[in-house]
């Protein structure tokens, strides 16, 4: 299976810090958030990854590269574990790029995987989703749609007050995390909302979902919008829900990210007992 990670948004919920960086390249603790989803999909199984850009987001194509002076000084310096890093991630997976030139919708970003998805399903990941979980996110939904065969999201239960941020779904519950979608909205006002359950950033879609994009029109925010389309196959085919195992980050927002940054560093290997202190240190000061 193919994923595409769309990742052409303009980012304004975290402007400044993303007028000239991209979003996907602010990093969490010590990495860029979108080496997480690039990890995830790798932890997967998944090989073929399609990016999807924008005109100033070279970063993104820069940090999956090679980068032979740094590798050549770290090697010099006898910095093994950096040498090690940063060589790793030059040659992580097959990374494929392409640019959305226009910002027409998460939709749109994902209709230009066409060519490069071809006829078969594939999996979408958003970058802003930071999902930390002992079973990669998106492989357990493609335990799903191996066993449905079937377009499989991913679902989490979101608070009343949250909700109006998300696509929301109107589903049946079936089994333990399983879940038929019977319809979703893109960000309904809270008070028309169908569900507490929210569409997060992972998905299984069927190649059908070009055609679908095709005769979406704009939708919410005047953008084509992936939960349109989504809206669509459902009318055609039986569609499921999943409500993941794991930890979400919403890194797209200053607030998620700040949480996200905290939490991730507690627990990491080198700067966690670091962090610890940190807050031990505030925690008689706030
Ligand atoms: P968002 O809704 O978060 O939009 O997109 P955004 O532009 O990135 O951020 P804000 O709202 O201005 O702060 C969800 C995902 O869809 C991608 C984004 O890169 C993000 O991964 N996207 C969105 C595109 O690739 N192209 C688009 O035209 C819109």
């Amino acid at each position: 299976m193919k994923a595409v990670i769309p990742a052409a948004g303009l980012g304004t919920r975290f402007l400044p810090a993303t007028k000239a960086l991209p979003k996907e390249m602010v990093p969490l603790v010590d990495k860029p958030a979108i080496q997480y989803v690039v990890e995830e999909a790798i932890a997967a199984g998944i090989k073929d990854i399609l990016i999807i850009t924008s005109r100033w987001k070279q970063a993104i194509e820069d940090h999956f590269d090679r980068s032979l002076e740094l590798e050549f000084y770290l090697k010099e310096k006898e910095k093994d574990e950096h040498f090690n890093e940063v060589l790793q991630i030059g040659c992580m997976s097959h990374i494929h790029y392409i640019r959305q030139k226009v910002p027409a919708g998460l939709g749109d970003a994902i209709n230009h995987a066409r060519e490069f998805i071809g006829n078969e399903p594939f999996a979408v990941m958003l970058p802003d989703d930071i999902i930390v979980s002992e079973k990669p996110a998106i492989g357990q939904l493609l335990d799903m749609h191996r066993k449905l065969d079937a377009p499989i999201l991913s679902l989490e239960q979101m608070p009343k007050e949250e909700i109006s941020r998300y696509g929301v779904a109107t589903a049946t519950h079936m089994d333990d995390r399983l879940y038929q979608v019977h319809n979703v909205v893109e960000k309904p006002p809270a008070e028309e909302a169908a569900s507490d359950l929210a569409l997060i950033g992972r998905y299984i879609l069927p190649p059908e979902i070009f055609d679908a994009f095709d005769r979406t029109g704009e939708g919410h925010g005047g953008e084509i919008q992936l939960s349109d389309a989504i809206d669509m196959i459902i009318e055609e085919r039986d569609v499921y829900g999943y409500r993941f195992e794991g930890r979400r980050f919403d890194s797209g927002t200053v607030t998620g990210w700040l949480e996200a940054n905290i939490e991730m560093a507690l627990t990491h290997p080198t700067y966690g007992q670091g962090a610890r202190d940190v807050i031990k240190r505030l925690n008689g000061t706030l």
